[in-house]
């Protein structure tokens, strides 16, 4: 009958229709796939993200403490030196170093007390540890990197182990008393 006829006719126009549909979206989803690392490169997020600074209260960290946080998705160690770890930092002999560093090299603004440095191994990129109380701080008193047993010391200078640098103070200023800018 012209019902039928009609029907079918709708059916066949349907399946075209959902066919041309089907094709249109896997053209789209492959295009936008192809477009993906076209994309990523022209965001300018990563690089605003390589720019950000990071805000770190000093206020909480008592003299012997440590934090860890993060600086550029890194993580950054703030530590607060006791007059004891300032002092054994200070009797270093720096022309024996690796990478001769004196602690007011390492810091800003003649303030020794607090070191702050990337938390990242400068041997193959591991966390050390001892940013935290009670941790593992080796046997130079500063840090220690569980990898291959580099060994830093309490300026967070690299004094045995495989690692060829100290641990890298990034660029930072001090925005109050208790308020550093990093970054
Ligand atoms: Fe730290 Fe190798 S990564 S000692």
């Amino acid at each position: 009958s012209a019902g039928e006829a009609l029907s079918t006719e709708n059916e066949g126009v349907r399946r075209r229709d959902f066919i041309n549909i089907a094709a249109v979206s896997f053209a789209g989803v492959g295009g936008v796939v192809a477009l993906l690392p076209l994309i990523n490169q022209m965001n300018p997020s990563a690089d605003v993200l390589a720019m950000a600074s990071t805000e770190v209260d000093l206020s909480g960290i008592q003299p012997g403490q440590a934090i860890k946080t993060t600086f550029r998705s890194q993580p950054l160690f703030v530590r607060h030196l006791t007059p004891e770890e300032i002092a054994k930092a200070e009797a270093v002999d720096v022309s024996s170093l690796r990478d001769p560093q004196t602690l007011e090299d390492r810091t800003v603004d003649g303030r020794k007390e607090w070191l702050i440095t990337m938390g990242v191994c400068t041997h193959l990129g591991c966390v050390p540890l001892g940013a935290g109380e009670g941790e593992n701080r080796g046997e130079f008193g500063g840090y220690f990197c569980p990898c291959h047993g580099s060994h830093y010391d309490t300026a967070a200078r690299i004094r045995k182990g495989p690692a060829p640098l100290n641990l890298e103070v990034p660029p930072y200023t001090y925005t109050s008393e208790t308020a550093v800018l990093v970054g």
